[in-house]
């Protein structure tokens, strides 16, 4: 496919500059990561079904409503995506106490919340993705009282959406992570906010309804085996056709 000069590589995606001006091709990659990349490796196919997993997801959301970044799948891999400046938060989601949360309050994974719970950490690898509070974000004019209102609405719009979804194919989903970006109008002052990177087993936690069995990325985090065969069950359940052009 053509695409322009690279213009970032992260952990599990490469981006190139689109042939239209503002757009962005979005190469994923079999790379994995966690822990902040001090472990590595590689599950064979993931960057197929992200890059599919993804397109369903955002093509769904926007159906409901949400702007998102999403142009064109143009590959197996590669996406078309709109050019936008990231807002440096990862807007995290949690329905079921799991990860991080379960660690940092002593509490067992798998108590349901009350009420789903929005976090943010800061952007900053460097710094693991430090936990901040709205405080944060407004003191240091990370995001403004408007954006971080949006944010919150838009959010909780794809939870329970996205929750529906996977519930319809016996999955639950524990949590996930977001990212929103400015899209800029021709005046380059103007800008509204839509959805951005990606949305894959890579960055939620998807537990099988039935049997609490692990879905997604934490197979890998955790030593569990069986990475593989689980990212292809999401797929199938989601009625992807994992055929490949490889
Ligand atoms: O690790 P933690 O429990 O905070 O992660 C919450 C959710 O956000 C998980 O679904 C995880 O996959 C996702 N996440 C992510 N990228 C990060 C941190 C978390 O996709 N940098």
């Amino acid at each position: 496919m053509p695409k322009g000069e690279k213009l970032y590589e992260g952990k599990a995606k490469v981006l190139y500059k689109g042939t239209e001006p503002g757009t962005i091709v979005q190469y994923f990659k079999d790379d994995a990561t966690a822990f902040n990349a001090q472990k590595k490796g590689t599950i064979a196919g993931k960057g197929i079904i992200n890059n599919k997993v993804t397109e369903l997801v955002m093509h769904n959301l926007e159906r409901i409503g949400i702007p998102t970044h999403f142009i064109e799948r143009l590959s197996d891999r590669e996406q078309l995506v709109r050019e936008v400046e990231i807002v440096p938060l990862e807007v995290i989601v949690r329905n079921v106490v799991a990860g991080t949360m379960a660690k940092r309050l002593g509490m067992e994974e798998g108590i349901r919340l009350e009420r789903p719970l929005v976090e943010f950490s800061l952007k900053d690898d460097a710094l693991g993705d430090p936990l901040i509070a709205e405080e944060h974000i407004l003191s240091l004019d990370l995001a403004d009282e408007d954006e971080l209102s949006e944010i919150f609405d838009m959010t909780h719009q794809i939870n329970d959406f996205l929750r529906g979804m996977f519930a319809g194919i016996g999955i639950e989903l524990i949590d996930f992570k977001l990212e929103f970006g400015r899209l800029y109008e021709e005046d380059e002052v103007s800008y509204s906010l839509i959805l951005a990177d990606e949305f894959s087993p890579d960055n939620c936690r998807l537990w099988d309804l039935k049997t609490g069995e692990k879905m997604d990325k934490d197979r890998f985090r955790r030593d569990l085996g069986g990475e593989v065969e689980a990212y292809q069950e999401v797929a199938r359940r989601l009625g992807i056709s994992l055929e490949t052009e490889e």
